[in-house]
């Protein structure tokens, strides 16, 4: 049987002292996945990564990593580690908001995103530019100046400096046009598709489902159901509670 590659197991977790936002939430994410997470607004999306990066104390409940890529080896405890330490063993996030530094360029916002490792930012920039050519091409430029889609570009590019082997992403696509946010989805593809998994909270709970290679859909600080993204897609419960019913006629 295969580790996976993060795993969160029943985590208790919240920001004000005796109120749990998460009540015991468990995921998976395995090697290559694109896994989703999805659910209304104020159900602990957010929380859940900040619970997995160390942002927030955990209450009760685990995040492990597996170490090495041997997929037969064990998984190490990783819970409550703050990010510096977290981004050395390879796990990087991007926050929902203010994931760019607007006043500094491009490039010097992927120097920032390898500040642990200087020596390999020119051969990392090199490897984020040919998964995304726009960052080379708009290197000089700040990042305030970009658009909301570049920004998302900037922002994924910085966590990618460091090489992950895990992605936590939130909200990648908030707030942008659906040029863009179609834009976004295929730049998650693409990152996956190079062999970082990928951990995504996100609003656009159909596109996410439709690149998905399995989601969660969270609600009350729990996953309450889980599939591929086909699976709940269709899943008669979930349109109804979480994609709407708009969503049945689309999907159909
Ligand atoms: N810094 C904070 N201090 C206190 N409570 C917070 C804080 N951040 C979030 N919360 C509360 O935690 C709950 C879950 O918030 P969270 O941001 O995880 O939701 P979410 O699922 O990401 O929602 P959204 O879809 O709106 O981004 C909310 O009730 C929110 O008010
Ligand atoms: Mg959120």
């Amino acid at each position: 049987m295969t580790t996976p590659l993060l795993i969160a197991d029943q985590v208790v977790a919240g920001y004000v002292p005796e109120v749990n936002i998460l009540n015991g939430c468990s995921v998976e994410l395995h090697d290559a996945e694109l896994v989703g997470i999805i659910g209304p607004n104020g159900a602990g999306k957010s929380t859940l990564l900040k619970a997995i990066f160390g942002l927030i104390p955990v209450r009760s409940g685990r995040v492990e990593l597996r170490a090495t890529a041997d997929q037969s080896s064990e998984t190490v405890d990783i819970t409550s580690l703050k990010a510096h330490q977290l981004v050395k063993q390879g796990v990087g996030f991007v926050p929902q908001t203010e994931n760019v530094f607007s006043t500094l360029s491009v490039k010097e916002n992927m120097e920032m995103g390898a500040f642990l490792e200087p020596d390999k930012v020119e051969e990392r920039f090199e490897t984020v530019c040919d998964l995304f050519p726009k960052l080379g091409e708009r290197a000089s430029q700040t990042a305030g100046s970009l658009s909301g889609g570049e920004r998302q570009m900037v922002a994924m590019g910085r966590a990618l400096m460091m090489d992950p082997r895990v992605l936590l992403l939130d909200e990648p696509s908030a707030g942008l046009s659906p040029a863009f946010q179609d834009e976004v989805f295929v730049n998650c593809r693409r990152i996956n598709s190079v062999g970082v998994s990928i951990l995504m909270v996100e609003q656009n709970a159909q596109r996410c489902l439709q690149v998905a290679d399995r989601a969660y859909v969270l609600d009350q600080g729990v996953d309450a159901y889980s599939g591929t993204g086909q699976e709940l897609l269709h899943d008669p419960k979930v349109i109804q509670l979480y994609l709407g019913t708009l969503a049945k006629g689309m999907i159909d």
